[in-house]
């Protein structure tokens, strides 16, 4: 059987009309007031939507405050420098969504004179903006047709046509992007996209859903075989692999403090940190100093421990042990590796175990 006939299969005695219409009925009456639902702005939408894919939304909605009063248009973004853009994300994690945010304005800017476009094909082609991205900023801010497939909209279909196929597979978003291209209100896309996301959120959550509050519980087939909590299925990805590595915060004689800008590329890119061995872990503290010595032009004249920090990355465990020292730099900083006043230090966007780093210091 084909995608299509199994999709047909699905849907062939689903009561799609009730569906929608207690679906929407709900969000309409239940919603949470969140500042991106003030009004359609697609730039704000835009924001909200690519703060929220890996983060949840008790800890954007500061942020997001934060951010469009210090961008307010999306032209505001574009024209920004990449350092101011970086810090207004610091701590939100995963930058690459932010560097990709910020091309994508400067070339909605250029090309679409600040207009964020409404047709599929050009806004998907903008940098960092995939299927869902395309599907819920079209939805909300335009009223178009297109599925809005995350994790947790997964999670909400996989109970309602109890489908037991792993989420963990490309295959299955596109099934599942298939069936609410099928079910989707016509009428009012954005409240529905929106409502399967507040259900996510809200009723039909991971471990224990609250069936018995289900605006939608009669179209739900988990539900009448009781197997809602084994759904949705999905295979573990390999554990993360373990770094153990040192760094140091390193004062001169001037009081100031040297930070170095991460690579260009990669995890973290373009954030400041303190001077690391993370590529070449050392052994002990001897070899440690020696390399930063070396690496970053300066004499060590004191190594005192502050610390052990981890932080869990998507793939990788860091595990850092943090140290402090006075030092004597032997050569000027440049645009990489910059002495700082403690003042100036922030002003830099740091990933948070870093921010830790620096709390534990002062
Ligand atoms: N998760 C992803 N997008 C969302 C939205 N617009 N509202 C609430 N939660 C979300």
């Amino acid at each position: 059987m084909n995608v299509k006939e199994n999709v047909q299969q699905i849907l062939a005695h689903f009561h799609i009309e009730q569906f929608q219409h207690d679906l929407i009925h709900w969000f309409q009456t239940e919603q949470r007031d969140l500042p991106w639902r003030k009004d359609k702005d697609p730039y704000k939408i835009w924001v909200s939507e690519v703060m929220l894919q890996q983060t949840r939304v008790d800890t954007v909605i500061p942020y997001f405050y934060q951010f469009i009063e210090k961008f307010p248009t999306l032209d505001a973004l574009a024209e920004a420098e990449e350092e101011e853009v970086l810090k207004a994300w610091e701590g939100l994690g995963y930058y690459s969504r932010i560097r990709h945010l910020h091309e994508a304005v400067k070339e909605v800017k250029e090309k679409y004179g600040g207009c964020v476009p409404a047709s599929k094909e050009q806004f998907s082609s903008l940098k960092g903006v995939g299927p869902y991205t395309t599907g819920a900023v079209l939805s909300i801010a335009y009223g178009i047709p297109e599925p809005a497939v995350d994790g947790n909209v997964m999670r909400v279909l996989s109970r309602i046509f109890y489908i037991t196929d792993d989420i963990a597979k490309g295959s299955t978003r596109k099934k599942f992007e298939n069936i609410v291209s099928k079910i989707i209100s016509h009428d009012n896309p954005s409240d529905f996209n929106q409502a399967l996301m507040e259900l996510g959120a809200l009723v039909c959550t991971p471990k224990n859903p609250s069936c018995f509050l289900c605006p939608v519980q009669r179209h739900c087939r988990a539900f009448a075989e009781g197997i809602e909590t084994e759904l949705p299925v999905k295979t573990k990805g390999k554990a993360p692999k373990r770094v153990s590595f040192r760094a140091i915060v390193l004062m001169n004689e001037k009081g100031n403090i040297l930070i170095q800008k991460r690579p260009p590329r990669g995890l973290l890119a373009n954030l400041w940190q303190f001077p690391n061995d993370e590529h070449a872990p050392t052994r002990n503290d001897e070899a440690f100093v020696k390399e930063i010595s070396e690496r970053y032009h300066v004499v060590i004249r004191s190594l005192e421990r502050i610390g052990s920090f981890e932080h869990v990355f998507s793939h990788v465990v860091w595990h850092i042990e943090a140290y402090k020292g006075n030092a004597l730099e032997l050569q000027m900083g440049d645009e990489t590796n910059k002495w700082v006043t403690i003042d100036e230090l922030k002003q830099y966007a740091f990933p948070v175990i870093y921010q830790k780093i620096w709390q534990a210091y002062e």
